[in-house]
């Protein structure tokens, strides 16, 4: 774990009100020296990568764009704007949520009001921040009130969602929330069931495979403190994720 990964783990446990912690295995810093080595090449080559692509991604992330403009969905007439995304759209972690609310409605921006706030804190805690990922959503207008956004609307988005997820090319998906892990995993169970696996995203049509995660959504977890623990869990395990599979 990073320093700074410590110092949130401790803000994120004292915050539990736990005031005690013991690790449970020793570290092998040998082993973490050498992954480090193998993290830079890694990231050489990230960056070679991404200077050859960062324009074919701006281009296609404008034509989807243009797709969702031009999308005939109900939603669209009732909102102030389209939401896309937020963060680095070269990033190898993708989050999706399910729909924009009344501030990203108003603001353009995924995640931008007090559930996103909470988001960018969890986020924090495993020293990640926005900039470092790209966020979007499985839904691109806010559903009036708040609401659940609905079968119709849902699979109105998801062939561009799904094209999305194709452009921005992640090594890891995370799923943020009951609706947008159930759409995009294609299963009936809810976020306590999904939570806590591993998952793949798969899109056959184009050969795609992608390891996926998901988190019960921040709304929930302002309504129910009581699974910030489970959360911490999934958080810990995607960290881990990330650091063996030298996503970042
Ligand atoms: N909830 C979501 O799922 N997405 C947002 O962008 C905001 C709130």
């Amino acid at each position: 774990m990073k320093v700074k990964n410590i110092k949130s783990f401790i803000e994120f446990y004292r915050f539990l009100g736990v005031t005690n912690c013991i690790s449970q295995k020793p570290r092998n810093k040998f082993a973490l020296k050498k992954n480090k080595k193998f993290k830079e090449f890694k990231e050489t080559s990230k960056i070679k990568e991404n200077e050859m692509t960062v324009l074919s991604k701006l281009d296609e992330l404008k034509k989807l764009k243009e797709e969702i403009n031009i999308l005939d969905c109900s939603l669209k007439e009732v909102a102030t704007n389209v939401v896309l995304s937020d963060g680095d759209y070269n990033s190898r972690i993708m989050i999706l949520g399910e729909a924009p609310g009344a501030k990203e409605d108003l603001l353009g921006k995924p995640f931008v009001g007090e559930a996103g706030q909470l988001l960018d804190k969890m986020l924090s805690f495993i020293g990640l921040s926005r900039k470092q990922l790209y966020i979007t959503n499985i839904v691109f207008w806010r559903p009036p009130g708040n609401r659940t956004p609905n079968d119709k609307e849902i699979s109105k988005c998801l062939l561009l969602t799904k094209k999305h997820i194709r452009i921005i090319n992640p090594q890891l998906l995370i799923f943020v929330g009951s609706i947008a892990a159930k759409s995009l995993l294609n299963s009936k169970e809810g976020i306590t069931k999904l939570r806590g696996q591993k998952h793949f995203y798969t899109d056959e049509d184009y050969n795609i495979r992608i390891p996926a995660r998901a988190i019960f959504h921040p709304a929930y977890l302002m309504r129910n403190p009581i699974e910030k623990k489970r959360t911490w869990d999934d958080l810990i395990e995607i960290d881990e994720f990330i650091r063996k599979e030298n996503i970042l």
